[in-house]
């Protein structure tokens, strides 16, 4: 899979790039990333990216003609890519979205800098997405945070393809707690049932946690789950 990446501030990228799993990820082949700077696309002499915004207000806004100088090079380059926009005004980023983009051959991440990007731009763009509910100083740390998302789902990238089966979110629910050794950690123990070697109640025990946790931490995500007799029993059975 292919990664597009329109930035201001490539040298952002080159340390979670290299390291642990998007590092062998790129090594091995199943991963590139390739940076364009919109600033090597600026004609006037001080080579600007950013200009005051029409109407007044504080603040800098990312002008539109490097922006799109980039995107169109990039496509005329290496070939067309569907293009994302960072900005927190886009849709929420979700494991779905995930899956879908894990799927397509060249994604290309646009990211927004300063106040914002001049509203021109997202006609140049297939969807806009924000990873949360808050402002970040550009959209490289939410390009590199769906870089990260998506590479995991790749095939060859993941050791071991189990990992992903039970994975928080990918069945609309929280994951169900792990242990490791020691069996004992200051006097907290393993629960039983994972040490009891029988797989049947190791799977009603993961399961339970699952829906628990889900019930207790997110609300909105369980109220949309369709529960099964097995999830309503065990419910039961856990409720006095
Ligand atoms: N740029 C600034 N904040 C962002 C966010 N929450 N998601 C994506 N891009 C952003």
């Amino acid at each position: 899979m292919i990664f597009e990446v329109v930035t201001l501030f490539p040298e952002m990228f080159s340390s979670v790039m290299s390291s642990s799993l998007l590092g062998k990820a790129v090594e091995k082949g199943a991963l590139t990333v390739h940076l364009t700077d919109p600033r090597a696309f600026t004609t006037d002499k001080h080579h600007s990216v950013d200009d005051t915004p029409y109407g007044g207000g504080a603040g800098m806004v990312m002008r539109p003609d490097p922006v799109v100088a980039a995107i169109e090079a990039v496509e005329a380059a290496r070939g067309p890519a569907h293009k994302i926009l960072l900005a927190p005004t886009g849709a929420p980023l979700t494991q779905p979205t995930v899956l879908r983009l894990a799927a397509l051959p060249r994604v290309m991440l646009v990211c927004g800098r300063y106040e914002g990007v001049d509203e021109r731009v997202r006609a140049f763009c297939d969807e806009e997405l924000s990873i949360g509910d808050y402002v970040l100083t550009g959209g490289e740390l939410a390009a590199m945070v769906v870089v990260d998302a998506v590479a995991r789902r790749l095939p060859r990238v993941l050791g071991n393809a189990d990992s992903q089966l039970d994975e928080s979110f990918e069945a609309g629910l929280l994951e169900h707690p792990q242990y490791t050794r020691p069996a004992v950690f200051r006097g907290a123990a393993v629960p039983d049932a994972l040490v009891s070697g029988n797989h049947a109640r190791i799977r009603r025990w993961r399961r339970l946690q699952s829906l628990l946790r889900t019930r207790q931490r997110r609300p909105e995500l369980f109220a949309r789950l369709a529960l099964s007799d097995e999830d309503r029993a065990l419910l039961d059975g856990e409720e006095p």
